[in-house]
């Protein structure tokens, strides 16, 4: 990592089908292929990130048609959205690839033209059980009571000629190449997945539809009464993006390139794609990345259940590099992951409003008012220092080895070790105690220094995680230089910096149901909590110590000279008091005489236009147009009783 060797990194997501708006799964992949390529321009990689649509097939045809426009402005305007969503997430594609666009059609009919040539594809008849909805055939086995197992529709009975490819012949050489090459499905579960799956013999791949039946698609250069079906339209586009066959992008990266998918595309990517790869004589990708699936409310993510997460929606909340976080801490990658918006406000709060958040605005805070000084080198050192490098450098070293593993969990897991440590070193070497005792200035300077030191360092190392963040941080250190690893290491920076107060990174959510309701737009700047009127939880003491009564109203008058207030006369049954309210905008005098309302009884009494009030009256309000109603009992309690 440290090395100045410069290698290509070259890693692609899924192209997203424009038939769905982004959500939670299609961010979270992109994402985490985000994270990745940052990582390796952040170790110096030449490093290419590719994402992009998929754009053709009856569906999308289907949808176009009843959105009453043409299948090009449809898949122009749901792609763009994509590609909006992605710009908004901070996501840092080197390219965006469409398989409508020109440069994509064009490699596709080169590759199906080598493989006519090559006698790789050939003309066959297929009788089959058809799905229009899922715009494919279905085997005997895999249909339930007749229908279609995913839309429950009766299926209909076509035969027709089609293009096949020749799958079957690679059935020999794809285990074995799996076996010898075992590294290149990752994680191994899904290997062994792919190993079952290839057990059952390999059937030759349908690639193509009359353009009787599918219109919308890429033609068959060889026949273009035909188009491209589905997989061999979509697998190409890692490859036209690269302008295969000589473009120098291809020769630069296609040798470094990794896939990254979801499970549910596993045998397209393990199967088709490099029997199709081998049979192009292309090589065959290093490696296929292949993560879980986030379910919501223990399911799946469905239109008709109504449990969809937008992709932007709990960004546009939290803020993105909150987002972030969270997805690639909660999922362990590979594996199945239930989302909620507790735990997401879970790990905001504790990983990154305390953890991180307190730490940059401890130390920011305390280095703001140190003076700028250079220290005379080598630094002696303060208890705690070497450990704390240490810490730093083994941080460093588990992000290293998580991310080649795309175990982004762990490289995350990595860095909060070393917060933990950076932590406990504020704690240990008491800044603030050393900054009222003259006589120990110099060891003062020596922690603000490795303070600092260590601000620059988290500055560099979540980079690639919480770009925002990591931003932030290194302009409150002065640190203006490009991040980079090679610079990361602990211990280099021998001064203390001009540094700013960074505090407020991530503040805490206290009530996300309340943030909920009222739908509050929030980003990573979003006032506090407690700036924005959100009172933090409460224990039953807390609120027991609130002494709610109900107050019987014996008269009202309207105060002099005030629009908003009432002057109540109220019973607590043994006594009277005088409570000033603001209701008059919504209450005449006459209306709440003779009512039961609920008053805070021991509420510090305060004067209100030189009247003392004593108490409040509980009332309701809408927060857009401030419409007011004060609390009223439905059945009848004595003056005073006590409400709780
Ligand atoms: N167009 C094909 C892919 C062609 S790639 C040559 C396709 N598109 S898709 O829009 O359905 O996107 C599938 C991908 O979206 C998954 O592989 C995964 O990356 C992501 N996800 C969609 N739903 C998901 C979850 N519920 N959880 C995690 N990721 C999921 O398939």
């Amino acid at each position: 990592m440290y090395s100045d060797e410069v290698s290509a990194f070259y890693l692609t997501t899924p192209i997203y089908y424009v038939n769905a708006q982004a959500h939670l799964g299609h961010a979270y992949t992109t994402i985490v292929a985000d994270a990745m390529a940052r990582y390796h321009r952040l170790a110096g990689d030449d490093t290419f990130l590719l994402t992009g649509t998929d754009e053709h097939g009856d569906k999308i045809a289907q949808a176009a048609a009843a959105a009453g426009v043409s299948p090009q402005e449809y898949t122009d305007r749901i792609s763009g959205t994509f590609r909006d969503t992605w710009r908004r997430l901070g996501i840092t594609n080197d390219d965006f690839i469409r398989t409508t666009e020109g440069r994509h059609k064009k490699v596709v009919q080169a590759i199906l033209q080598t493989l006519w040539e090559a006698g790789e594809i050939y003309l066959g008849r297929y009788g089959g059980h058809y799905c229009f909805g899922c715009e494919r055939f279905y085997t005997e086995k895999e249909i339930v009571d007749g229908k279609c197992p995913d839309h429950q529709t009766p299926l209909t009975w076509i035969e027709e000629e089609n293009y096949f490819f020749k799958m079957s012949k690679y059935q020999a050489w794809l285990i074995d190449y799996v076996q010898q090459h075992p590294e290149r499905i990752r994680p191994e579960r899904y290997r062994n997945e792919i190993l079952g799956f290839l057990r059952d013999p390999l059937q030759d791949l349908s690639i193509s539809r009359p353009r009787t039946r599918l219109e919308w698609g890429i033609p068959l250069p060889f026949d273009d009464k035909y188009v491209t079906y589905v997989w061999f339209d979509a697998l190409i586009n890692y490859v036209s993006a690269l302008d295969w066959p000589d473009g120098d992008r291809f020769r630069r990266y296609w040798p470094n390139v990794r896939h990254l998918i979801g499970k549910d595309i596993l045998k397209p990517h393990a199967i088709y794609w490099p029997c199709m790869l081998k049979a192009a004589g292309i090589d065959v990708y290093r490696h296929l990345f292949v993560h879980g699936y986030w379910n919501v409310g223990g399911g799946k993510m469905s239109k008709t259940v109504g449990n969809v997460v937008e992709a932007f929606a709990l960004a546009d909340k939290y803020g993105i590099d909150a987002f972030r976080y969270f997805v690639m801490r909660e999922m362990t990658f590979g594996l199945d992951s239930d989302f909620s918006e507790d735990a997401f406000v879970g790990r905001l709060n504790a990983d990154l409003a305390n953890d991180l958040g307190n730490l940059v605005s401890r130390a920011t805070t305390l280095l703001e008012k140190a003076t700028p000084a250079t220290l005379p080198a080598p630094l002696a050192e303060v208890a705690g220092t070497a450990e704390l490098r240490a810490a730093a450098g083994e941080a460093v070293r588990g992000v290293q080895r998580a991310m080649e593993e795309f175990a982004f969990q762990r490289a995350l897991a990595a860095i909060w070790e070393f917060l933990g440590a950076a932590n406990r070193y504020v704690d240990s070497t008491q800044p603030w105690a050393l900054a009222k005792d003259p006589a120990r200035r110099g060891e003062l300077n020596r922690v603000m220094a490795t303070l600092a030191d260590t601000l620059r360092f988290l500055g560099i190392v979540l980079d690639p995680f919480l770009p925002g963040a990591a931003q932030k941080i290194r302009v409150a250190v002065n640190d203006d230089r490009a991040p980079s690893l090679a610079n990361a290491a602990m211990g280099a920076l021998q001064d203390i910096p001009r540094v700013q107060k960074l505090s407020g990174l991530f503040p805490r959510i206290d009530d996300p149901g309340k943030d909920r309701a009222s739908g509050a737009p929030a980003s990573s700047s979003r006032p506090s909590a407690d700036q924005a009127g959100q009172a933090p939880p409460v224990t039953k003491g807390d609120f027991d110590r609130v002494e709610l009564r109900v107050a019987e109203v014996l008269a009202a008058e309207a105060v002099p000279k005030s629009k908003k207030l009432l002057k109540l006369t109220v019973s607590l049954g043994a006594e009277q008091r005088t409570i000033v309210a603001g209701i008059a905008q919504h209450y005449a005098p006459g209306d709440l005489v003779g009512k039961k309302v609920v008053v805070v009884a021991n509420l510090e009494p305060a004067k209100l236009m030189g009247i003392q009030s004593q108490g409040m009256v509980l009332a309701g309000s809408t927060e857009d147009d401030g419409a007011l109603a004060v609390l009223v009992l439905d059945r009848d309690l004595p003056p005073g009783a006590r409400v709780r």
